[in-house]
Protein backbone atom coordinates (compact mmCIF):
# COMPACT_ATOMS: atom_id res chain seq x y z
CA UNK A 1 0.00 0.00 0.00
CA UNK A 2 1.34 3.75 -0.86
CA UNK A 3 0.06 6.65 0.98
CA UNK A 4 -0.30 10.22 -1.23
CA UNK A 5 0.13 13.62 -0.24
CA UNK A 6 -2.65 15.24 -2.40
CA UNK A 7 -3.32 18.83 -2.84
CA UNK A 8 -7.07 20.77 -4.09
CA UNK A 9 -8.15 24.07 -4.34
CA UNK A 10 -8.35 25.94 -0.99
CA UNK A 11 -11.52 25.04 1.22
CA UNK A 12 -11.96 21.94 -1.90
CA UNK A 13 -9.74 19.56 -0.48
CA UNK A 14 -12.88 17.70 1.57
CA UNK A 15 -14.40 17.22 -1.94
CA UNK A 16 -11.34 15.72 -3.43
CA UNK A 17 -11.47 13.43 -0.21
CA UNK A 18 -14.77 12.40 -1.26
CA UNK A 19 -14.05 11.49 -4.86
CA UNK A 20 -11.27 9.01 -3.44
CA UNK A 21 -12.77 7.60 -0.74
CA UNK A 22 -15.67 6.82 -3.51
CA UNK A 23 -13.15 5.46 -5.76
CA UNK A 24 -10.44 3.55 -3.79
CA UNK A 25 -11.87 0.68 -1.16
CA UNK A 26 -10.54 0.99 2.00
CA UNK A 27 -8.70 4.47 1.84
CA UNK A 28 -7.76 5.97 4.70
CA UNK A 29 -7.86 9.70 4.49
CA UNK A 30 -6.13 11.90 6.35
CA UNK A 31 -6.05 16.23 6.45
CA UNK A 32 -2.75 18.43 6.51
CA UNK A 33 -3.26 21.48 5.89
CA UNK A 34 -6.96 22.56 6.33
CA UNK A 35 -8.99 22.10 3.08
CA UNK A 36 -6.11 22.07 0.60
CA UNK A 37 -3.53 19.31 1.56
CA UNK A 38 -4.32 16.06 2.85
CA UNK A 39 -2.92 12.50 2.51
CA UNK A 40 -4.77 8.82 1.07
CA UNK A 41 -3.68 5.19 0.97
CA UNK A 42 -4.17 3.10 -1.90
CA UNK A 43 -6.19 1.07 -0.13
CA UNK A 44 -7.31 -2.21 -1.24
CA UNK A 45 -5.91 -1.44 -4.93
CA UNK A 46 -2.90 -2.56 -7.01
CA UNK A 47 -0.93 0.91 -6.98
CA UNK A 48 -0.28 0.77 -10.31
CA UNK A 49 -3.79 0.04 -11.41
CA UNK A 50 -4.90 2.58 -9.58
CA UNK A 51 -2.42 5.23 -11.20
CA UNK A 52 -3.90 4.39 -14.83
CA UNK A 53 -7.59 4.39 -13.27
CA UNK A 54 -6.75 8.24 -11.88
CA UNK A 55 -4.85 9.19 -14.98
CA UNK A 56 -7.72 8.07 -17.46
CA UNK A 57 -10.91 9.01 -15.53
CA UNK A 58 -9.06 11.83 -13.16
CA UNK A 59 -11.03 13.18 -10.30
CA UNK A 60 -12.57 16.33 -10.67
CA UNK A 61 -11.04 18.35 -7.31
CA UNK A 62 -7.94 16.21 -6.68
CA UNK A 63 -5.18 18.89 -8.39
CA UNK A 64 -2.36 16.86 -7.43
CA UNK A 65 -0.55 14.12 -5.36
CA UNK A 66 2.95 12.52 -4.75
CA UNK A 67 3.68 9.47 -3.30
CA UNK A 68 5.63 9.51 -0.39
CA UNK A 69 8.71 7.06 0.27
CA UNK A 70 10.40 8.52 3.19
CA UNK A 71 8.71 10.34 6.44
CA UNK A 72 10.50 12.44 9.18
CA UNK A 73 9.17 14.57 12.13
CA UNK A 74 9.56 18.22 10.56
CA UNK A 75 12.61 20.29 12.27
CA UNK A 76 13.34 23.97 12.38
CA UNK A 77 17.16 23.24 12.41
CA UNK A 78 18.59 24.18 9.16
CA UNK A 79 21.49 21.70 9.09
CA UNK A 80 19.54 19.13 10.37
CA UNK A 81 16.75 19.36 8.14
CA UNK A 82 19.23 20.12 4.88
CA UNK A 83 21.47 16.62 6.05
CA UNK A 84 17.91 14.97 6.03
CA UNK A 85 16.75 16.04 2.48
CA UNK A 86 19.90 15.10 1.35
CA UNK A 87 20.07 11.26 2.96
CA UNK A 88 16.57 11.08 1.11
CA UNK A 89 18.14 12.42 -2.43
CA UNK A 90 21.01 10.26 -2.02
CA UNK A 91 18.50 7.08 -2.16
CA UNK A 92 17.61 8.07 -5.60
CA UNK A 93 20.89 6.58 -6.88
CA UNK A 94 19.54 4.81 -10.03
CA UNK A 95 16.65 6.92 -11.20
CA UNK A 96 18.52 10.24 -10.92
CA UNK A 97 21.56 9.01 -13.26
CA UNK A 98 21.44 10.59 -16.88
CA UNK A 99 17.95 12.00 -15.81
CA UNK A 100 16.18 15.54 -15.92
CA UNK A 101 14.47 15.82 -12.09
CA UNK A 102 12.89 18.43 -10.69
CA UNK A 103 12.81 19.01 -7.44
CA UNK A 104 9.55 21.02 -5.69
CA UNK A 105 9.64 22.07 -1.90
CA UNK A 106 6.43 23.28 -0.61
CA UNK A 107 5.50 24.29 2.97
CA UNK A 108 2.50 24.48 4.73
CA UNK A 109 1.61 27.90 6.33
CA UNK A 110 2.96 28.02 9.91
CA UNK A 111 5.16 24.55 9.35
CA UNK A 112 8.79 24.98 11.38
CA UNK A 113 9.87 23.48 8.09
CA UNK A 114 13.43 26.71 8.04
CA UNK A 115 13.73 26.83 4.23
CA UNK A 116 11.73 28.32 1.50
CA UNK A 117 11.12 26.41 -1.88
CA UNK A 118 14.24 27.64 -3.59
CA UNK A 119 16.30 27.08 -0.88
CA UNK A 120 15.27 23.98 -0.32
CA UNK A 121 15.90 22.73 -3.67
CA UNK A 122 19.52 24.38 -3.66
CA UNK A 123 20.06 22.18 -0.63
CA UNK A 124 19.52 19.06 -3.05
CA UNK A 125 20.55 20.15 -6.38
CA UNK A 126 24.43 19.60 -5.59
CA UNK A 127 23.58 15.80 -4.57
CA UNK A 128 21.12 15.35 -7.95
CA UNK A 129 24.28 16.43 -9.61
CA UNK A 130 26.34 14.00 -8.13
CA UNK A 131 24.28 11.36 -8.49
CA UNK A 132 24.61 12.08 -12.66
CA UNK A 133 21.47 13.84 -12.91
CA UNK A 134 20.16 17.02 -14.89
CA UNK A 135 18.57 19.29 -12.18
CA UNK A 136 15.78 20.93 -13.87
CA UNK A 137 12.37 23.21 -13.48
CA UNK A 138 10.37 21.63 -16.57
CA UNK A 139 9.80 18.44 -18.68
CA UNK A 140 11.62 16.40 -16.07
CA UNK A 141 11.85 12.52 -16.09
CA UNK A 142 11.01 12.45 -12.46
CA UNK A 143 9.92 14.96 -9.89
CA UNK A 144 11.47 15.00 -6.66
CA UNK A 145 8.50 16.27 -4.27
CA UNK A 146 8.93 17.39 -0.41
CA UNK A 147 6.07 18.63 1.47
CA UNK A 148 6.45 19.75 4.97
CA UNK A 149 3.33 19.79 7.34
CA UNK A 150 3.43 21.23 10.60
CA UNK A 151 4.54 18.18 11.96
CA UNK A 152 6.05 16.07 9.01
CA UNK A 153 8.66 16.14 6.14
CA UNK A 154 7.55 14.13 3.08
CA UNK A 155 9.37 13.05 0.81
CA UNK A 156 8.99 11.11 -2.72
CA UNK A 157 9.85 10.64 -6.64
CA UNK A 158 7.55 9.96 -9.00
CA UNK A 159 6.75 10.27 -12.72
CA UNK A 160 5.48 13.41 -13.58
CA UNK A 161 2.38 11.69 -15.03
CA UNK A 162 1.52 10.06 -12.36
CA UNK A 163 1.50 13.42 -10.06
CA UNK A 164 -1.49 14.19 -12.26
CA UNK A 165 0.39 17.90 -12.98
CA UNK A 166 4.02 18.84 -13.03
CA UNK A 167 3.74 21.96 -11.56
CA UNK A 168 4.52 22.16 -8.09
CA UNK A 169 1.07 20.87 -5.65
CA UNK A 170 -0.45 21.68 -9.38
CA UNK A 171 -0.15 25.20 -8.96
CA UNK A 172 0.05 26.13 -12.85
CA UNK A 173 1.80 29.73 -12.89
CA UNK A 174 1.60 31.80 -15.96
CA UNK A 175 3.89 34.25 -16.36
CA UNK A 176 2.46 37.63 -15.50
CA UNK A 177 2.48 40.03 -18.91
CA UNK A 178 1.92 43.62 -18.04
CA UNK A 179 -0.50 43.80 -20.68
CA UNK A 180 -3.01 41.06 -19.28
CA UNK A 181 -6.70 42.64 -19.65
CA UNK A 182 -7.69 39.96 -17.06
CA UNK A 183 -7.01 37.29 -14.69
CA UNK A 184 -9.60 35.25 -15.96
CA UNK A 185 -7.15 34.63 -19.32
CA UNK A 186 -5.16 31.90 -16.81
CA UNK A 187 -8.41 30.00 -16.66
CA UNK A 188 -8.50 29.29 -20.27
CA UNK A 189 -4.33 28.73 -21.09
CA UNK A 190 -5.09 26.32 -17.92
CA UNK A 191 -7.90 24.51 -19.88
CA UNK A 192 -5.87 24.42 -23.20
CA UNK A 193 -3.37 23.09 -20.73
CA UNK A 194 -5.33 20.67 -18.97
CA UNK A 195 -7.49 19.07 -21.97
CA UNK A 196 -4.92 19.09 -24.29
CA UNK A 197 -6.61 21.08 -26.67
CA UNK A 198 -4.53 23.85 -28.51
CA UNK A 199 -6.97 26.64 -28.85
CA UNK A 200 -4.29 27.19 -32.51
CA UNK A 201 -6.44 24.51 -34.18
CA UNK A 202 -9.73 26.59 -34.25
CA UNK A 203 -10.62 29.00 -36.18
CA UNK A 204 -13.76 30.82 -35.31
CA UNK A 205 -14.71 31.45 -31.54
CA UNK A 206 -17.86 32.35 -30.34
CA UNK A 207 -17.28 33.71 -26.67
CA UNK A 208 -20.08 34.45 -24.42
CA UNK A 209 -19.85 36.62 -21.34
CA UNK A 210 -16.55 37.96 -22.86
CA UNK A 211 -16.47 41.65 -21.34
CA UNK A 212 -13.32 42.81 -20.16
CA UNK A 213 -11.84 40.45 -22.90
CA UNK A 214 -9.38 37.81 -21.24
CA UNK A 215 -10.41 34.91 -23.10
CA UNK A 216 -11.17 36.97 -26.17
CA UNK A 217 -7.23 38.34 -25.99
CA UNK A 218 -6.15 34.38 -25.80
CA UNK A 219 -7.98 33.73 -29.05
CA UNK A 220 -7.36 36.55 -30.83
CA UNK A 221 -3.55 36.00 -30.17
CA UNK A 222 -3.85 32.42 -31.32
CA UNK A 223 -4.96 33.87 -34.72
CA UNK A 224 -9.22 33.09 -34.51
CA UNK A 225 -11.87 35.20 -35.43
CA UNK A 226 -14.22 35.92 -32.33
CA UNK A 227 -17.31 37.04 -31.65
CA UNK A 228 -17.76 38.02 -28.44
CA UNK A 229 -21.11 38.37 -26.60
CA UNK A 230 -21.70 40.69 -23.28
CA UNK A 231 -23.75 44.04 -22.73
CA UNK A 232 -20.82 44.76 -20.64
CA UNK A 233 -17.87 46.39 -22.24
CA UNK A 234 -14.71 45.61 -23.49
CA UNK A 235 -11.45 46.43 -22.81
CA UNK A 236 -10.28 49.51 -25.31
CA UNK A 237 -7.36 47.76 -26.27
CA UNK A 238 -9.42 45.24 -28.49
CA UNK A 239 -12.46 47.09 -29.45
CA UNK A 240 -10.72 48.19 -33.07
CA UNK A 241 -9.17 44.08 -33.25
CA UNK A 242 -10.02 43.68 -37.00
CA UNK A 243 -10.58 39.83 -36.03
CA UNK A 244 -13.15 40.25 -33.17
CA UNK A 245 -16.91 41.36 -33.22
CA UNK A 246 -18.45 42.77 -30.33
CA UNK A 247 -22.06 42.33 -29.74
CA UNK A 248 -23.18 44.36 -26.63
CA UNK A 249 -26.07 41.69 -25.97
CA UNK A 250 -27.18 39.54 -23.32
CA UNK A 251 -26.65 35.85 -24.63
CA UNK A 252 -30.37 34.76 -24.58
CA UNK A 253 -30.98 37.30 -27.42
CA UNK A 254 -28.49 36.00 -30.00
CA UNK A 255 -28.64 33.87 -32.70
CA UNK A 256 -26.24 32.64 -35.46
CA UNK A 257 -26.28 30.75 -38.66
CA UNK A 258 -25.74 26.85 -37.76
CA UNK A 259 -22.23 25.74 -37.96
CA UNK A 260 -21.08 28.90 -37.51
CA UNK A 261 -18.15 28.30 -34.70
CA UNK A 262 -15.78 25.41 -34.26
CA UNK A 263 -15.10 27.08 -30.81
CA UNK A 264 -17.96 28.02 -28.18
CA UNK A 265 -16.76 29.49 -24.69
CA UNK A 266 -18.50 30.57 -22.29
CA UNK A 267 -17.39 32.11 -18.79
CA UNK A 268 -20.56 33.55 -18.05
CA UNK A 269 -21.17 34.66 -14.66
CA UNK A 270 -24.92 34.07 -14.42
CA UNK A 271 -27.19 31.33 -12.67
CA UNK A 272 -25.13 27.58 -14.06
CA UNK A 273 -28.72 26.54 -15.15
CA UNK A 274 -29.61 29.62 -16.91
CA UNK A 275 -25.96 29.51 -18.47
CA UNK A 276 -26.62 26.43 -19.18
CA UNK A 277 -30.10 26.62 -21.21
CA UNK A 278 -28.22 29.66 -22.94
CA UNK A 279 -25.55 27.78 -24.36
CA UNK A 280 -27.79 24.20 -25.12
CA UNK A 281 -30.03 26.53 -27.59
CA UNK A 282 -26.72 27.59 -29.24
CA UNK A 283 -25.16 24.83 -29.63
CA UNK A 284 -26.13 24.31 -33.26
CA UNK A 285 -24.12 27.52 -34.20
CA UNK A 286 -21.46 25.48 -33.50
CA UNK A 287 -19.98 22.57 -36.13
CA UNK A 288 -20.22 19.30 -36.22
CA UNK A 289 -17.16 17.78 -33.52
CA UNK A 290 -16.21 21.55 -32.93
CA UNK A 291 -15.74 21.86 -29.08
CA UNK A 292 -16.66 24.13 -25.71
CA UNK A 293 -14.98 25.39 -23.08
CA UNK A 294 -17.24 26.40 -20.25
CA UNK A 295 -16.82 27.03 -16.74
CA UNK A 296 -19.65 26.07 -14.32
CA UNK A 297 -20.52 28.09 -11.02
CA UNK A 298 -20.64 26.06 -8.24
CA UNK A 299 -23.29 28.43 -6.42
CA UNK A 300 -25.57 26.15 -4.16
CA UNK A 301 -22.59 24.65 -1.78
CA UNK A 302 -22.90 20.93 -3.33
CA UNK A 303 -20.54 20.73 -5.83
CA UNK A 304 -21.07 17.15 -6.91
CA UNK A 305 -25.02 17.78 -6.81
CA UNK A 306 -24.61 20.92 -8.68
CA UNK A 307 -22.21 19.27 -11.64
CA UNK A 308 -24.26 15.93 -12.04
CA UNK A 309 -27.36 18.30 -12.77
CA UNK A 310 -25.36 20.53 -15.10
CA UNK A 311 -23.69 17.28 -16.74
CA UNK A 312 -27.28 16.25 -17.37
CA UNK A 313 -28.27 19.66 -18.40
CA UNK A 314 -25.56 19.66 -21.43
CA UNK A 315 -25.57 16.52 -22.04
CA UNK A 316 -28.55 16.46 -24.05
CA UNK A 317 -26.81 18.60 -26.76
CA UNK A 318 -23.15 17.87 -25.90
CA UNK A 319 -20.27 14.90 -24.95
CA UNK A 320 -18.62 15.86 -21.94
CA UNK A 321 -15.13 15.06 -22.27
CA UNK A 322 -13.88 16.51 -19.36
CA UNK A 323 -14.76 18.35 -16.29
CA UNK A 324 -11.86 19.34 -13.67
CA UNK A 325 -11.24 22.08 -10.87
CA UNK A 326 -8.21 24.06 -12.55
CA UNK A 327 -6.22 26.29 -10.26
CA UNK A 328 -7.32 29.16 -11.53
CA UNK A 329 -10.79 28.52 -11.21
CA UNK A 330 -12.16 29.57 -7.66
CA UNK A 331 -15.43 28.72 -7.09
CA UNK A 332 -16.22 26.60 -9.90
CA UNK A 333 -14.96 24.17 -12.42
CA UNK A 334 -14.46 24.19 -15.99
CA UNK A 335 -15.95 21.62 -18.65
CA UNK A 336 -14.31 21.13 -22.36
CA UNK A 337 -17.24 19.42 -24.27
CA UNK A 338 -17.77 18.62 -28.02
CA UNK A 339 -20.52 19.06 -30.29
CA UNK A 340 -22.60 15.88 -30.94
C1 LIG B 1 -16.17 36.56 -15.22
S1 LIG B 1 -16.66 37.74 -16.40
C2 LIG B 1 -15.91 37.07 -17.83
C3 LIG B 1 -14.45 37.31 -17.91
C4 LIG B 1 -13.89 36.99 -19.27
N1 LIG B 1 -13.89 35.55 -19.54
C5 LIG B 1 -12.48 37.50 -19.41
O1 LIG B 1 -11.59 36.69 -19.63
O2 LIG B 1 -12.28 38.72 -19.34
C6 LIG B 1 -18.34 37.36 -16.63
C7 LIG B 1 -19.03 38.17 -17.70
O3 LIG B 1 -20.28 37.55 -17.97
C8 LIG B 1 -21.14 38.57 -18.43
N2 LIG B 1 -22.53 38.07 -18.42
C9 LIG B 1 -23.28 37.72 -17.36
N3 LIG B 1 -24.50 37.33 -17.77
C10 LIG B 1 -24.50 37.44 -19.13
C11 LIG B 1 -25.46 37.17 -20.15
N4 LIG B 1 -26.68 36.73 -19.84
N5 LIG B 1 -25.11 37.37 -21.44
C12 LIG B 1 -23.88 37.80 -21.76
N6 LIG B 1 -22.94 38.08 -20.85
C13 LIG B 1 -23.23 37.89 -19.55
C14 LIG B 1 -20.87 39.73 -17.48
O4 LIG B 1 -21.27 40.95 -18.07
C15 LIG B 1 -19.36 39.62 -17.29
O5 LIG B 1 -18.68 40.51 -18.14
Amino acid sequence: MITYVATANPGFAPYAMEELRRRIRGTKVSGLAPGETFSFTTGDFDPEQLLKDLRRDEPIFLRHMFPIEAEYDVMNNPDETAATLREYAETLNDRVKGKKIAIQVRKEQGSPFPFASAEGRDVIVPVIERLGGEPAARDADWILSVYASKKKLYLGCSLPRDNLSDWPGGAVRFRKDEELISRAAFKLLEAERAFKLPLDRFSNALDLGAAPGGWTSVLLERGLKVTAVDPAEMDPSLELHPRLRHIRSNAADVSFAPGSFDLLVCDMSWDPHHTARIVSELAPVLSAGGSGIITLKLMYRKPFQSINDLMEDYGHEFDIRKVKQLFHNREEVTMWVKRK
